[in-house]
């Protein structure tokens, strides 16, 4: 088969920090070749490489054979490579034709040609079997379908090697789906695809071939049929990891969250549910139904339009960031980069901002913060391969923990996770289990968002389903089924 594109002999360091070491690494046309390895394994630094927003310390990039010392983005897009990064990157108010056409829509008489341009737009998605209105703003869109509209670009403008960096990272079952269709029917029509992804299942499901990374070094590359979980497993650990502990049962306590008629705008319908000490409550509904507008009202970023929330037995003023904070309410945000850390400060400074209260000294001990941090960096298996880089410069699950720690290390009345282990590697993922387990045994009353399945039925004790913004079943996770909550979920019933 012929090679695509082609890195040779490289190599990457940050700061002295080797990243990626001397890495040989071919992709074919009309491959899926999935990359994976745990979090900091250098996977994203590899695609930056490829794709010219990075430039190799040593070694060089091959595009259909040529040799490119220097790629730059814009070159690689030229030549047909590009990428649809884990964040999205649709501009939220445009809508899906103008999201396409960005940059390039058609013009007449020195106007934009709008009817052209949705035709246009239309074709593009059609060709792909997308099913999505190009009149559709971007921004209401849900997340499968903004990832799928993302490709759908690339491919209209030239793509013929796609790297997706996490395209499911925060997904559920159906919605990933919809993803794995549209690689399948890329591949089929001769695009590469070079596929990040934690979700092990399905790059086994999905890749004609696999290359594992480890501590930035290649592994193995193997035929998908050649590789089952637990040889992948080694292979990103170089050992065997335990399997997942069983979750454990615990006596819930007093109630210790009380959500009471919370109403805001159309998205949610006086929201009522509680959540007692010692108990992990998961929200289930299909996807942006009310949970992101729970987490900014619970947070206090926002201020509801009705109801009121109440932390062991005390209202908490609404719409008050402090307010919430000092009831011990914590939310943790499923937009790490948005809401969750501040991306210009270092991994020390970020969990030392939360430990002093968020008040600002006027002397920052820095012998101390950084002793204090260490402390905490190692407790939640923070890896860095430099002494205190900015939070931004982290791999992506690395953000993840420091976030939790940030977050969840002082006592808290009761928190809300929104999706706690995305992009997190396997073995991270079992910390973070027992890391909420520890919260749930300590008394913190948890809410859980997540569209992980198999995560909450690991750590739920029980689950509410919310349908247009509106609690329409509250049950005990005890006895429900896998296919039950899946059901559940995307708007069915349990039985
Ligand atoms: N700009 C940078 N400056 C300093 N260090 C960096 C930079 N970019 C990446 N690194 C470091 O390089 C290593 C590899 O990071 P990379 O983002 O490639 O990991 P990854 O395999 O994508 O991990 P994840 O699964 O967590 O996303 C990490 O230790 C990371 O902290
Ligand atoms: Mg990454």
């Amino acid at each position: 088969m012929d090679v695509r594109i082609e890195l040779a002999g490289v190599s990457k360091s940050f700061g002295g920090a080797v990243a990626l070491r001397e890495i040989d690494f071919a992709v074919n046309g009309g491959e899926v070749h999935a990359l994976v390895g745990m979090n900091g394994a250098g996977k994203s630094t590899l695609v930056k490489i490829l794709s010219g927003a990075l430039v190799p310390d040593a070694g060089e990039v091959l595009i259909d054979g040529a040799g490119h010392g220097a790629l730059t983005p814009r070159r690689a897009r030229a030549l047909g490579v590009s990428i649809v990064h884990q964040h999205r990157t649709l501009v939220p108010q445009l809508t899906v034709a103008e999201n396409m056409l960005l940059g390039r829509l058609p013009r007449r008489a020195g106007a934009v040609d709008w009817r052209r341009a949705h035709a246009e737009a239309a074709r593009a998605l059609a060709a792909l079997d997308v099913r999505v209105p190009t009149r559709a703003v971007a921004g209401e869109l849900g997340p499968a379908q903004q990832t799928l509209v993302e490709i759908a670009r690339e491919v209209a403008t030239g793509g013929k090697v796609l790297v997706l960096d996490e395209p499911t990272a925060s997904l559920g079952g159906a919605d990933a789906a919809t993803v794995h269709d549209l690689v399948r029917r890329l591949s089929s029509a001769g695009i590469s695809i070079v596929y990040i992804s934690h979700h092990l299942d399905e790059v086994l499901g999905l890749a004609d071939r696999i290359t594992v990374l480890r501590d930035g070094r290649r592994i193995v590359t193997a035929a998908g049929a050649d590789l089952d979980l637990a040889g992948l497993v080694r292979a990103m650990t170089g050992e065997r990891i335990s399997h997942q502990r069983p979750r454990r049962d615990r006596a819930a306590g007093e109630t210790v969250l009380e959500i009471d008629a919370l109403a805001s705008g159309a998205r949610l319908a006086e929201l009522t549910l509680t959540v007692r000490a010692h108990e992990v409550v998961a929200v289930l509904g299909p996807a942006g139904d009310g949970q992101s507008e729970l987490f900014d009202l619970l947070s206090g970023r926002r201020r509801p339009s009705g109801g009121r929330i109440r932390v062991a037995g005390a209202d908490v003023a609404a719409g008050d960031v402090g307010a919430a904070l000092a009831a011990g309410l914590r939310c943790v945000t499923g937009d790490r980069l948005a809401h969750g850390l501040v991306p210009g400060l270092t991994v020390d400074e970020n969990l030392d901002l939360t430990r002093r209260g968020l008040r600002r000294p006027w002397l920052v001990r820095w012998g101390r913060l950084h002793r204090q941090a260490a402390e905490r960096r190692s407790r939640y298996g923070v890896a860095t391969i430099q002494a205190d880089p900015p939070v931004s410069a982290l791999s992506g699950g690395n953000q993840q923990k420091v976030l939790l720690a940030k977050w969840l290390d002082a006592p808290v009345q009761a928190c809300l996770l929104e999706e706690p282990t995305n992009g997190v590697d396997v073995a991270a993922k079992a910390d973070i289990h027992q890391l909420v387990d520890g919260l749930a045994d300590q008394g913190t009353a948890v809410l859980l968002a997540s569209a992980d399945v198999e995560e909450v039925l690991r750590l739920a004790d029980r689950v509410v389903v919310v349908r247009a913004g509106r609690v329409v079943a509250d049950l005990p996770v005890e006895g429900l089924s896998r296919d039950a909550l899946v059901s559940l979920t995307v708007g069915g019933t349990a039985s």
